[in-house]
């Protein structure tokens, strides 16, 4: 397998010109011009050891793989309200007027495009851009001149689409989503149970552009969607960016586990004033939103295999919508654990995050890892970027590994096996010789 150097502009594109994106962009300018460090990004801060603990050595992540540098990254963007990057980084008061005066210049250069939208499934939403088709399959045209437009005035040589628009209300996957014939001919007679998200996705992997859902909506968690990239060759990922509390719960219910302590109950509970928490205040849209933050407990605790443990535990997620707070979220998280002879403890956890902060990084990563796949060919599911996910897709019949450090464990074992090196798998028996010897066989 031959893999094509990160040559030429990486275009990416978001739909969906919110708090996320206008945060990401200005950071990426910010970055660039060097008044800015890039915290909280893997691509750009990480390091891999490669080797034994003996040979010392660490290299950065973005020197091990050939990633495309902030130097080669443009950004393009639909929305359904049509304000330009500064508009939207002004109101969502995320950037302190400093950094949003420096960046101020990249932003306004943000125009979003009309967006492809359905005010039933977004109905907080005050749209007043959009795209003017009326059947699915103009609206996928629209989107797919779009992209080509995106490369031809960014002079990009590639695209990848990272999909960050607002949350649509939960409904059941449309019966046509199970094969991608049955899709297409939904598109045909522009069948209601597909979503914008769905047609953002047709488009993008149509356009051979990577798509990563950062939302929970859904899209190329579906048959018909996973079938077009497998034989696209198309990479996809996704869902739901894991930034803040359910980042906590990957850590915190694993070390439970890693301790054999028992849980009784897990009630988390979040204030949030940005937009985001706007379109989450609307009860079927929340739904959505549940299903990823509240999947990741059983995953990680298993209480098939242990019964005692993990059995019988109560699990509460909510989300209030509290305007004064803005981008500024504030998690509560009270667990109730038990230990040996069943003696009751608790834990509480009150992580005062900035949403958007936390989830900026996470995209640029999820973009740059994302062009990597694809410029070696990997298609459909990359399940090596579960580590950004609240609800990782995985192949049929595999269960979905939440631990964020057995995730992180996988990222950097693939960017090994990428590079030709061999994985770390934490036996370390070697450094002890003749001393740990194993049985005979
Ligand atoms: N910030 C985080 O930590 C985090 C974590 C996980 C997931 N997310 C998800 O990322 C998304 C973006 O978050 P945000 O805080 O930037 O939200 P936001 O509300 O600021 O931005 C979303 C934007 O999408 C636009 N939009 C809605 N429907 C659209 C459509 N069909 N096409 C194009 N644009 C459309 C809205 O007008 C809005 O500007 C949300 O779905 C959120 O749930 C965020």
């Amino acid at each position: 397998m031959s893999m094509k150097k990160p040559e030429g502009r990486l275009a990416i594109l978001l739909p969906g010109l919110g708090a996320v994106a206008t945060t990401l962009i200005a950071g990426v300018d910010l970055i660039r011009r060097g008044q800015a460090r890039p915290i909280g990004s893997l691509t750009q801060m990480g390091t891999a050891r490669l080797g034994q603990r003996t040979e010392k050595r660490a290299v950065p992540i973005r020197e091990l793989v050939p990633l495309a540098s902030l130097d080669q990254v443009v950004f393009g963007a639909w929305d359904a309200v049509a304000e330009d990057g500064e508009q939207v980084a002004r109101r969502s008061r995320v950037l302190e007027p400093a950094d949003l005066e420096a960046a101020a210049e990249a932003l306004r250069a943000i125009r979003p495009r009309p967006a492809v939208f359905d005010a039933r499934r977004v109905p907080r939403i005050r749209a007043n851009n959009l795209c003017p088709a009326t059947t699915h399959r103009e609206r996928v045209a629209a989107l797919r001149q779009d992209i080509r437009d995106f490369k031809r005035d960014l002079e990009a040589d590639r695209a990848v689409v990272v999909f960050m628009a607002s949350v649509e209300t939960l409904e059941p996957a449309p019966a046509c989503a199970a094969t991608l014939a049955e899709f297409e001919a939904g598109l045909d007679r522009s069948d209601p149970g597909i979503s914008p998200t769905m047609l953002y996705a047709y488009a993008a992997l149509s356009e051979r552009a990577p798509f990563v859902n950062g939302t929970p909506n859904l899209s190329v968690d579906l048959p018909a969607l996973q079938a077009l990239a497998r034989s696209l060759g198309v990479p996809i990922a996704g869902k739901d960016f894991k930034s803040g509390q359910t980042m906590m719960k990957t850590v915190l219910a694993p070390m439970l586990k890693a301790r054999q302590l028992g849980l009784a109950g897990w009630f988390s509970t979040n204030i949030l004033g940005n937009r985001d928490g706007e379109v989450l205040d609307e009860p079927q849209a929340f739904k959505s939103k549940e299903v990823t933050k509240a999947g990741v407990l059983d995953t990680i605790l298993q209480p098939d295999l242990y019964p005692d443990l993990y059995g019988d535990f109560t699990h509460k997620v909510a989300i209030h919508y509290y305007p004064p707070r803005g981008d500024d979220k504030e998690g509560w998280d009270n667990i109730d654990i038990f230990g040996w002879l069943h003696y009751p403890m608790q834990i509480k956890v009150n992580f005062l995050c900035k949403d958007s902060i936390l989830a900026a990084p996470l995209a640029l990563d999820l973009a740059l890892f994302m062009d990597l796949a694809s410029r070696m060919g990997w298609k459909g599911i990359q399940e090596w970027l579960s580590y950004y996910f609240k609800g990782p897709m995985v192949a049929e019949g595999l269960y979905p590994e939440h631990d964020l450090f057995i995730q992180l464990s996988k990222l950097k074992n693939t960017l090994r096996a990428i590079a030709g090196e061999p994985p770390i798998t934490h036996l370390g028996l070697e450094y002890y010789g003749d001393d740990l010897p194993l049985p005979d066989r």
